[in-house]
């Protein structure tokens, strides 16, 4: 039987007047990875930002593993073991890197598994190893992206929230970054993905949802998805 790890129903999120989220129901399965793909504008970050309780529902309600969630405090819910990797990355530029992870952790209070969270991440990121006393500020754009999902990943997560991972990153890059969402998911982490980059993130999702201005107007199996002509035609270049 496959449990779910997120259920979000008739989630409302509203900007004063703006309705950015128009009430949508997404269910997140333990394990999988799930992908949020749409437009600039169709409500992505809102809806992860919400999950995370970084911003407020409107309407609807967001439960993890059957607790309800919903506009709860934000450290509350990170120390339930959401974390969240945000769009724009948000690093401390006058940190080191190490230092930067070691601020991810703040949820955590055991040693050991602090330890086990520098080493997954230089695991995944040898990069970020070889960096560790480097200023953040002095990373690339890609090392930066590295960067933030190891620092989300330092709370050692149930869920990770990514918002677009891929931004602004070389392919070669992209692909490294993808590969190791692949790993991330394989060492039992479910991940939920917002990203522009339907294609790529298809091919290692599960399952995928599409927003379109603040409504859900497709979703499936990530492998359906991918070969829908719908979705081809508007996300993968008519491919
Ligand atoms: N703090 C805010 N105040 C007012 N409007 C906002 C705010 N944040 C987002 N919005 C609006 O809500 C809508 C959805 O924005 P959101 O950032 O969730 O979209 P998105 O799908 O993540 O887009 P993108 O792909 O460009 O990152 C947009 O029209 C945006 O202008
Ligand atoms: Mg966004």
């Amino acid at each position: 039987m496959k449990k779910t790890a997120l259920s979000i129903k008739g989630l409302k999120v509203r900007y004063g007047a703006i309705e950015a989220v128009k009430g949508i129901d997404i269910e997140v399965y333990e394990g999988s990875v799930v992908a949020l793909l749409g437009a600039n504008g169709a409500g992505k970050t809102s809806t992860l930002r919400t999950i995370s309780g970084l911003t407020n529902a409107a309407e609807g309600k967001i439960e993890f593993y059957g607790k309800d969630i919903t506009n709860m405090d934000t450290e509350k819910i990170a120390r339930l073991g959401i974390a969240q990797s945000p769009e724009g990355r948000q690093i401390f530029g006058d940190l080191t890197v190490e230092e930067n992870l070691k601020v991810g952790a703040f949820t955590v209070k055991d040693r050991k598994i602090i330890q086990r969270g520098f080493e997954r991440c230089y695991r995944y990121f040898p990069r970020l190893a070889e960096r560790k006393r480097q200023m953040a500020y002095t990373l690339s754009g890609g090392e930066l992206q590295m960067l933030a999902i190891a620092r989300a990943l330092m709370s050692d997560p149930k869920i990770l929230l990514l918002d677009e991972p891929s931004l602004g990153l070389a392919p070669l890059v992209v692909r490294d970054i993808f590969e190791i969402i692949k790993e991330i998911k394989a060492e039992g982490t479910t991940v939920v993905i917002v990203e522009q980059n339907a294609l790529q993130t298809l091919k290692i999702a599960d399952f995928g949802y599409v927003l379109e201005v603040g409504e859900i107007n497709m979703s499936g199996e990530a492998s359906v998805l991918i070969r829908d002509p719908k979705l081809v035609e508007a996300y993968l270049g008519g491919k």
